[in-house]
């Protein structure tokens, strides 16, 4: 840990990046598969060393991540990167075993009505379709992730219970996820409730095992973010260019982007292995592809267009 004044901060953060996943399942425009491909290599040479590149979920349901076997059968081997990719049951879990990948994440909530509209069953339900998946997974050597969506809100339900976060966190860790995320799917947490939120299911999961994804609906995700790494959460998930949405919480705006938070860890001395100026590059490529400003603020500050 570092002592900087009163606040104590994580030496080192695992950044997850999911701009190529939660980044682009919500986008209304389609980006080719060479595009995301290229992409990825390019958040990839940043050092980024965890990207979540696709889902394998229904293409009715999201049409945007059809195509991730490709994306991943087109993947440049890079040693030490780790790509992942969203599977809802057990027929997502054999096309990403047949695509290859060595990690994967399940995805629960802590609301009920968003669990119905976002997987099309109860929690209870989602919970009962993990537990094969994990049990496959450990058989053959691959990684699972755990979701926990509206830690901080629920777009149907409103005030989400931090023991209802904690009980789903709880269940995810005994099924053999080796780390849980914990998603303020609408962006409705402020720095306190985050904190007291950590507090609550730190009880259930071991702070070591816990990662942050902050929507930035209500611009508070950056604060959030730092208000969880005093906390002692090491593993923070965000988006180049503040990509991101969820097609099932209606209102929901993109993740905390990525190059802000790098600047903010670079400021506090926070090591990542990461380069920022390659990482806004990356940012900017898919901004061109999207022919639309980044939502970065760091990145359109590092480009000049930042009205210095
Ligand atoms: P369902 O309709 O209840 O399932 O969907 P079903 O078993 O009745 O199957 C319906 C159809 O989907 C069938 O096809 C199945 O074969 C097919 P049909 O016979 O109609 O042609 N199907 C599949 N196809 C491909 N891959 C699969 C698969 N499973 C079934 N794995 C299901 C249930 C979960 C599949 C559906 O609700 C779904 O795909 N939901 C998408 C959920 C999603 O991707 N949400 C966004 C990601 S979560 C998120 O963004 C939050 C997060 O970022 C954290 C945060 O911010 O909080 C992670
Ligand atoms: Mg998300």
């Amino acid at each position: 840990m570092l002592g900087k004044g009163k606040m104590r901060l994580p030496a080192k953060v695992k950044l997850v990046e999911v701009g190529p996943r939660d980044g682009l399942q919500n986008e209304p425009q389609t980006i080719s598969t060479a595009v995301k491909i290229e992409w990825i290599d390019r958040l990839a040479g940043s050092g980024l060393r965890f990207i979540e590149v696709g889902s394998f979920v229904s293409p009715k349901w999201v049409p945007r991540m059809a195509d991730t076997a490709d994306v991943i059968a087109g993947l440049a081997v890079r040693d030490g990167v780790r790509y992942g990719v969203l599977v809802p049951n057990m027929r997502g879990f054999e096309a990403a075993r047949s695509a290859g990948v060595k990690e994967i994440a399940v995805f629960a909530a802590a609301s009920e009505t968003f669990s119905r509209n976002n997987v099309n069953c109860s929690i209870a339900e989602s919970l009962g379709r993990f537990r094969p998946v994990c049990e496959a997974a450990q058989t053959a050597g691959i990684a699972v992730r755990g979701y926990v969506s509206c830690v901080l809100g629920c777009p149907y339900e409103g005030e989400v219970p931090p023991q209802a976060v904690a009980r789903v966190a709880k269940e995810l860790m005994a099924m053999g996820c080796y780390e849980i995320s914990l998603g303020d799917t609408i962006g409705r947490g402020t720095p306190a409730r985050a904190q007291g939120l950590i507090d609550t299911v730190a009880e259930a999961v071991p702070v070591e095992s816990l990662a942050a994804h902050f929507h930035d609906t209500y611009g508070q995700a950056l604060a959030n973010i730092l208000a969880v790494l005093e906390k002692g959460v090491a593993v923070i998930d965000s988006a180049v260019a503040g990509l991101g949405g969820c097609p099932f919480a209606e209102g929901a705006t993109g993740n905390a982007a990525s190059e802000d938070v790098l600047y903010m860890l670079n400021g506090l001395g926070i090591e990542t292995g990461v380069d920022l100026k390659q990482l806004a590059q990356a940012g900017q490529f898919i901004c061109d592809q999207l022919g639309r400003p980044t939502a970065s603020k760091a990145a359109r500050a590092l480009s000049g267009k930042a009205g210095r």
